[in-house]
């Protein structure tokens, strides 16, 4: 299974930024746990980090015929970005959004997303560990038939 993992806009300085909300790992951290539990799960996992919008369309883009699914913490994109969601539309490939923060419990423009009606599942307010339940529960739609 080939999952790509696309992280957006400041979540490279997870650790140093606002700590009490989105937790002391980093982001380093955080993606070498879940390499870790992905290679357990036999899923050839793909990283991409961007601040930039056209980087993460373009990735979404070329995961065409490439990946089997898609986990995606699109940052402030979440709330701003038509062309994010129409790139995941274009592709096809299955989704879930993630959000360390509960983005409900937040600022009311946190609480729109443009991503959310169309993804297989969104996980917010988990911290860290939403990622891992992101990808085990990504690994399970794919080897199983009741999606
Ligand atoms: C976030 C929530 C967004 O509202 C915010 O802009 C982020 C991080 C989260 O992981 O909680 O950058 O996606």
């Amino acid at each position: 299974l080939r999952v790509l993992l696309l992280n957006g806009p400041n979540l490279n300085m997870l650790g140093q930024r606002e700590p009490q909300i989105y937790g002391a790992a980093t982001l380093e951290q955080i993606v070498g746990d879940l390499r870790q539990h992905a290679s357990t799960l036999n899923v050839e996992l793909t990283h991409l980090q961007s601040n930039a919008e056209h980087e993460l369309v373009t990735a979404i883009q070329q995961a065409l015929g490439k990946q089997d699914f898609i986990l995606i913490n699109p940052g402030a994109f979440t709330h701003t970005s038509i062309a994010i969601r129409d790139a995941l539309l274009a592709v096809a490939i299955p989704f879930i959004e993630i959000h360390l923060s509960n983005v409900h419990a937040r600022e009311a423009f946190r609480k729109h997303s443009y991503l959310s009606d169309i993804a297989k599942g969104v996980i917010c307010g988990l911290g860290a560990n939403g990622y891992r339940y992101a990808l085990e529960s990504a690994v399970s739609t794919l080897t199983t038939k009741n999606i």
